[in-house]
């Protein structure tokens, strides 16, 4: 829920409960008086999508919304330059792109919202996206849940090559897949992010306009350090203020997706936070 609140308020139509999950779409208008510019739908650079993923460029770089072949068969191929460490597949392949694009992408915004997501979404491709186990977890079963794809043996539990593809490349469900057997939340996310991220620790912040990558501090974002910073950085500057002030029916909609986004940070401290953010042309 809170997912889809930020890609409605950030790139959909709000007050219509709208978004086009693509690109720009003349289905989804944009707001009264294009307060916002073009809506541009879930691919448009900066609100929802960012900097950063795994099969994807970065909208400085290339095509944005394009599958990136190359990418994924890096994601699935061990690579030598940081062989020989005992990390999983998506934290090798982070370690890979994250330096390609602290170099190349003059406008790198990696703040830690979308830090989160970047690290997230290895989570999400190996725990979400795996198999169903009918097996009852073993005490004994030393393997963190985010432990290497199996490259040919399918085991229940596990995400196999070619259940990732189907995924991927054909954006279908695979064949004979069950959904995994418990809710994944947020905790598992956050579980997944620290586990990616420990071994090999980035810092999240953004290029200046000499392009030096210049860390997030606290003026930035008062909750750095703490989970609530992640609720201000996707929240806050991101989100239309002005979005506020509607009323009536349109008003209810509002507050279901700000309750969306608070619901889920509200059981971890977090106080009640509002979009605060410009205007766009
Ligand atoms: C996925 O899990 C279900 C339930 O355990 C099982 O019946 C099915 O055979 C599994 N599919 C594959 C491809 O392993």
């Amino acid at each position: 829920m809170a997912v889809s609140s930020l890609a409605v308020l950030g790139r959909g139509n709000a007050l219509l409960d709208k978004i086009s999950i693509g690109g720009e779409d003349r289905l989804i208008p944009p707001l009264p008086g294009k307060i916002d510019g073009t809506r541009g739908g879930l691919s448009k650079h900066g609100k929802f999508e960012g900097d950063i993923s795994m099969t994807r460029l970065d909208a400085a770089l290339g095509d944005l919304a394009a599958f990136q072949f190359e990418m994924y068969k890096n994601l699935l191929t061990p690579t030598s330059t940081i062989s020989g460490m005992g990390i999983s597949s998506p934290q090798r392949f982070l370690l890979s792109i994250v330096p390609t694009s602290m170099e190349h992408n003059p406008l790198l915004n990696w703040h830690v919202g979308r830090l989160g997501f970047s690290y997230g979404e290895a989570g999400f491709i190996l725990e979400l996206l795996r198999n169903c186990t009918s097996l009852p977890p073993s005490p004994s079963h030393s393997s963190h849940p985010l432990s290497p794809l199996t490259p040919t043996q399918p085991k229940p539990g596990h995400l196999t090559r070619s259940d990732m593809s189907s995924f991927f490349i054909d954006e279908c469900f695979p064949p004979n897949w069950w959904r995994r057997e418990s809710p994944f939340e947020f905790s598992d996310i956050r579980d997944a992010v620290d586990y990616v991220q420990d071994p090999y620790p980035v810092f999240p912040g953004r290029k200046d306009a000499d392009g030096v990558y210049v860390l997030e501090t606290r003026e930035m974002n008062s909750f750095l350090g703490s989970v609530c910073a992640i609720y201000y950085d996707l929240f806050v500057p991101n989100i239309l203020a002005v979005l506020l002030k509607t009323k009536d029916q349109r008003k209810k909609n509002m507050n279901k997706y700000l309750d969306g986004m608070f619901n889920l940070f509200e059981p971890l401290d977090c106080p009640h936070m509002f979009p605060e953010g410009p205007a766009e042309a």
